[in-house]
């Protein structure tokens, strides 16, 4: 599906109080056909297509598996990769019951079968969490944190870098063998610094901008496959 599909169909008016880049960003979301879309599919976020669209690239969510979602509100992701974990449908799935694991800062609203945490995952010792979530042998860890933007390119690229590089601490200790870790990152900077790890790690890491990712912006996402544990 191509953003540049069809034209602007919904003209939003400048208003007292509203800032232009408000407006810019309410008509944005108006006339986004991945925005439309996940309204009409009921996906929580347009982020679902994201995933969606990862997943058909490197065909990691299977039936059975064990995911933890980070940054998980409001919830496109979860919904996604709980359609794909709990599937009944798929061919050889030795165990339907998936898990969801989605943390965030912020609750989203109700998701059946996530199995969520309100935490803020930089306040927390990953060591700790695994403990209170009583997890390991997971097979995927996602992530799609990220902090609200500061208008700072530089200091929004550090932010996002270091919930990627605490993200990926703790895939280092929940993972199991040949598990998946995907994850946000913003182009430039700190980035190759993580990729160095992530390749000692992992057997292979790619880096992925899905279609649904808006061109306008450095975010791409980092996958790196079959850990080595
Ligand atoms: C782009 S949104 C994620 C969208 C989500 N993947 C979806 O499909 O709906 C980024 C999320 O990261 C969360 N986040 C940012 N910093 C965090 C932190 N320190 N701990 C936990 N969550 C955080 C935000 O609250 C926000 O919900």
């Amino acid at each position: 599906m191509s953003s540049n599909a069809r034209p602007l169909a919904v003209k939003v008016k400048t208003a007292k109080g509203r800032k232009i880049s408000s407006t810019r960003w309410l008509q944005r979301q108006l006339n986004d056909p991945y925005v439309l879309k996940a309204k009409s599919i009921g996906y929580k976020s347009r982020a679902a297509f994201k995933l969606i669209e990862i997943d058909e690239r490197f065909n990691l969510l299977k039936s059975g598996m064990t995911v933890i979602d980070l940054g998980c509100s409001p919830g496109g992701w979860s919904q996604v990769a709980l359609e794909k974990v709990c599937s009944k449908h798929e061919k050889n799935a030795l165990n339907s019951l998936g898990r969801v694991i989605g943390i965030d800062l912020n609750e989203p609203e109700a998701i059946p079968g996530l199995e969520f945490y309100k935490i803020n995952f930089l306040e927390t010792d990953p060591i700790d969490l695994i403990g209170k979530l009583k997890i390991n042998n997971v097979d995927i860890v996602l992530s799609d944190m990220a902090s609200s933007s500061s208008g700072h390119k530089k200091t929004d690229h550090l932010r996002i870098m270091a919930l990627c590089e605490s993200a990926a601490f703790f895939a280092d200790h929940v993972l199991k063998r040949g598990g998946v870790f995907v994850a946000k990152v913003l182009s430039g900077g700190a980035e190759p610094e993580l990729q160095k790890l992530l390749k000692i790690k992992f057997e292979k890491v790619i880096n992925f901008k899905p279609p649904a990712s808006r061109k306008d912006s450095s975010e791409k996402y980092v996958v790196a496959i079959g850990f080595r544990a």
